[in-house]
């Protein structure tokens, strides 16, 4: 692992001022994610949200893109929380076009089968035991596999396995998709799956991680010798500044490594990526969308900071109950929640989304100072872990 800078918490009184919240606190703000799903529940059940609104609008879409298994999830996550039927019908509805997706190969040339697959196929395989829910969830794994290179020992993010430009080059993103190659080891013994997501979760501690515990958004390797070349962004401000949800990935993913690892040092590596991102909030706790601003010139990512809140409730699962920044990592959480809660939720009549003031694609000005639908997901999947009572998908 690379010689990493882990920094102080810089403030770590704010942190403290921030009060834990109180089981009414979480009910009423479960209530507006509720409210907004039932809003928008007609609309997708059959169909799904795009990415990201347009003027708060999510287009109505196919099992099509990268990010279909939000919705799903969100639907999981309500069924979990309130038992009420509807939910579980239409993730049930969902479910089918996600294996249908999987045996036909439909838009899965890229790495994110683990943010697909897991809150909707591995989710539903653990809640109702569906075997059709198991089968979609181990195709999409293969497919995963497939994108591992054993040579540089990362798994190609995006594009066509034999195009030059894309080979060897592996994202921060991509920790959130290791879980669905472990749990396809659980699931079937095979080794070969956990295998990769080690290797490659080795080389994004090694490459994706710069030695002041700020990230790279991607990273190319040479597939010829397995050698790092260099380290760029694509949704991020430039190549060397820090792209806020790249962070978030991070402190999540790391934090997720471990858990399915054991391996130590990956608390610590998420926890100094955790005190790079909270060095660099503004008062509000909601960061910006690249961590090089943190002023009022440069929009807000929401959904980073619900990606944010989600890592940090990790991180203290596995941090020991003595340790300094626990209790504060948990109320920076609470207070990111808190912010997207009474600041940030989009209208429930003007919006079929969740929350607004996410940003998707800055350098292309795609949904900028929109809702994200993983934006939404994460907001909802953080107060369940506010909760206490919840097991991760991932
Ligand atoms: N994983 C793509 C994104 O966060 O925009």
């Amino acid at each position: 692992m690379t010689e990493i800078t882990h920094e102080p918490l810089a403030n770590p009184a704010r942190l403290a001022r921030i009060p834990l919240p109180t089981p009414g606190e979480l009910d009423i703000a479960t209530g507006h994610v509720l409210a907004r799903i039932d809003r928008a529940l007609p609309e997708f059940t059959h169909l799904f949200p795009g990415p990201s609104s347009v003027k708060l609008y999510y287009p109505a879409i196919g099992n099509i893109e990268w990010t279909n298994g939000f919705w799903t999830g969100m639907l999981w996550l309500a069924w979990e929380l309130t038992g009420h039927a509807r939910y579980r019908h239409a993730a049930e509805i969902q479910g089918r076009s996600f294996l249908q997706r999987a045996e036909q190969q439909i838009n899965v040339a890229h790495h994110d089968l683990g943010f697909l697959y897991t809150p909707s196929a591995c989710a539903a395989w653990r809640l109702t035991g569906d075997p059709a829910a198991r089968r979609a969830g181990l195709l999409a794994a293969d497919l995963l596999l497939s994108r591992f290179d054993p040579v540089s020992g990362v798994i190609q993010a995006w594009g066509d396995l034999n195009d030059p430009a894309e080979a060897g080059r592996m994202i921060i993103d991509c920790n959130l998709n290791l879980p669905l190659l472990y749990w396809a080891t659980e699931q079937t013994g095979d080794p070969r799956y956990r295998d990769a997501a080690e290797q490659h979760l080795t080389q994004a501690a090694r490459h994706l991680v710069r030695p002041d515990a700020s990230t790279f958004h991607t990273f190319h390797m040479d597939t010829r010798t397995g050698a790092p070349l260099r380290g760029t962004t694509h949704q991020g401000h430039a190549d060397d500044s820090c792209w806020a949800r790249g962070q978030a990935w991070g402190i999540y993913g790391f934090a997720l490594g471990y858990a399915h690892s054991g391996r130590v040092g990956l608390v610590d590596l998420s926890a100094a990526l955790a005190n790079y991102f909270l060095n660099r909030l503004p008062d509000d706790l909601i960061c910006r969308w690249d961590l090089i601003f943190t002023g009022p010139e440069a929009p807000a990512d929401t959904s980073a900071a619900a990606i944010a809140a989600c890592g940090l409730l990790e991180l203290v699962r596995h941090l020991p109950i003595g340790h300094p920044d626990r209790e504060l990592y948990a109320r920076a959480a609470w207070g990111m929640v808190r912010e997207l809660d009474t600041k940030h939720l989009a209208p429930l009549l003007g919006s079929n989304g969740v929350l607004a003031n996410a940003v998707y694609h800055m350098p292309k000005q795609i949904g900028v100072n929109e809702c994200c639908i993983w934006g939404d997901y994460f907001h909802l999947e953080a107060l369940m872990r506010l909760r206490h009572v919840w097991r991760p998908y991932w």
